[in-house]
């Protein structure tokens, strides 16, 4: 062969490369743009509490064509050990999630009830835009915007195994849980070189979060926190409220006191900022993870925070007006149990700037603001 034949072999099989890139790439909108970058993942753990805005801001990532996120998986373990405490399945719950970051699902099969063979196992899949998208789910290519409802009946039947596939497939793998109470457990993941991991910690105002539990039937949770408690509702949802505000507390002084281990890695955020000004926080917010945010992701924040509810779909409804939502406890509250929860949570309402009220005047009195 001679010089001049290898190098129009060469330059063909370049052209030739270079096309397929392009119709393949440039025509199949469902590859994640990371994913031609290549670059290591990027790993996001939101801890929050019950009703304290973690599906809202969960969403917000879930909505991002970059993102492989999963709602709760410690939800599963909990329901497998209800007799058990918070404090013992923080440790199940906390490799769980170091495990699915590195997209292997073979010890969450193990606590779901069919032994992990479809994600329909999975009590939130279809809160999961990827889980519904290809490859994990091919039955079903969400266009104009994913449908939970859809996503629920038509992709019931993928396998754990495309959701491992699914996931490696992203540049930010993020999920949710409201089961870790301690960060210590969590410092380990800090170390594992294969782990890049940012925590977002997302807290709210105990009164309103007290307000909003009030609506929804977490008794087996309420069990496991406080361990095997049985005794009158009011007074295990106080306590309960007690536990949380602590552990609020101690996961943000332990963060500010593990300063060079966290580093750049952990970031506060009160679900009351996120709401007022949603776009503003959730740039901060991507910055941090080094997520980009485009303007259609900018509209859609915009829309879904200042709405009435136009998504009603899935028990999830976080299209309304965001800051309204803010003081919504202010209106629906006995004062007698607002001074509880104030009392209980004192220094969890003081450390994160949330002014107490004194009377029942000033509960009610909505020009007087009690966020600092
Ligand atoms: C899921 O599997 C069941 C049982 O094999 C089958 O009857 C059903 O049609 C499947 N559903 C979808 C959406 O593929
Ligand atoms: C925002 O809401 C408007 C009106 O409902 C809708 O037409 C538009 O598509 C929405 N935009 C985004 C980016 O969701
Ligand atoms: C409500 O609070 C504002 C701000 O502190 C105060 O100026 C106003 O007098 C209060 N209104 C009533 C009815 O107490």
């Amino acid at each position: 062969m001679s010089i001049r034949s290898i190098f129009f072999f060469f330059l063909l099989f370049f052209l030739g490369f270079f096309f397929y890139q392009f119709v393949y790439v440039s025509q199949n909108p469902h590859i994640p743009s990371s994913v031609q970058k290549q670059k290591k993942p990027v790993h996001i753990l939101i801890i929050s509490s019950w009703r304290s805005g973690s599906s809202f801001l969960g969403q917000i990532f879930n909505h991002h064509q970059d993102v492989f996120y999963l709602f709760e998986p410690g939800h599963s373990i909990w329901m497998r050990f209800r007799k058990e405490g918070a404090t013992l399945l923080h440790y199940l719950v906390r490799d769980l999630i170091h495990s699915l970051f590195t997209c292997d699902v073979s010890s969450l099969q193990q606590y779901l009830p069919r032994g992990g063979k479809q994600i329909s196992e999975m009590s939130f899949f279809s809160e999961s835009r990827a889980l519904c998208s290809p490859p994990s789910c091919s039955g079903y290519i969400p266009s104009g915007g994913f449908d939970r409802q859809k996503c629920f009946y038509r992709c019931k039947n993928a396998t754990l195994d495309k959701m491992a596939e699914a996931c490696t497939k992203y540049s930010h793998v993020v999920m949710k849980t409201v089961r870790i109470f301690d960060l210590s457990v969590l410092l380990p993941l800090f170390r594992d070189p294969a782990l890049d991991l940012r925590i977002l910690h997302l807290v709210r105002d105990p009164r309103a979060v007290a307000s909003s539990r009030k609506y929804f039937s977490l008794s087996v949770d309420d069990r496991i926190v406080l361990k095997g408690f049985i005794g009158n509702n009011n007074i295990a949802s106080t306590q309960v409220m007690e536990k949380i505000c602590n552990a609020q507390l101690a996961i943000n002084k332990l963060a500010m006191a593990a300063v060079p281990v966290l580093h750049d890695r952990y970031m506060l955020i009160r679900h009351e900022d996120l709401a007022l000004e949603p776009v503003k926080n959730v740039k901060d917010i991507y910055e941090f993870v080094g997520l980009k945010m485009s303007d259609d992701m900018e509209r859609w924040i915009h829309n879904i925070t200042h709405g009435e509810d136009k998504e009603k779909r899935g028990f999830m409804t976080f299209s309304r007006q965001s800051s309204k939502v803010v003081q919504k406890w202010r209106t629906t509250m006995d004062f007698k149990n607002v001074k509880e929860i104030q009392h209980v949570c004192k220094d969890a309402m003081e450390h994160f700037g949330y002014l107490p009220v004194k009377s029942i005047k000033e509960q009610k009195n909505m020009t007087l603001d009690l966020i600092l």
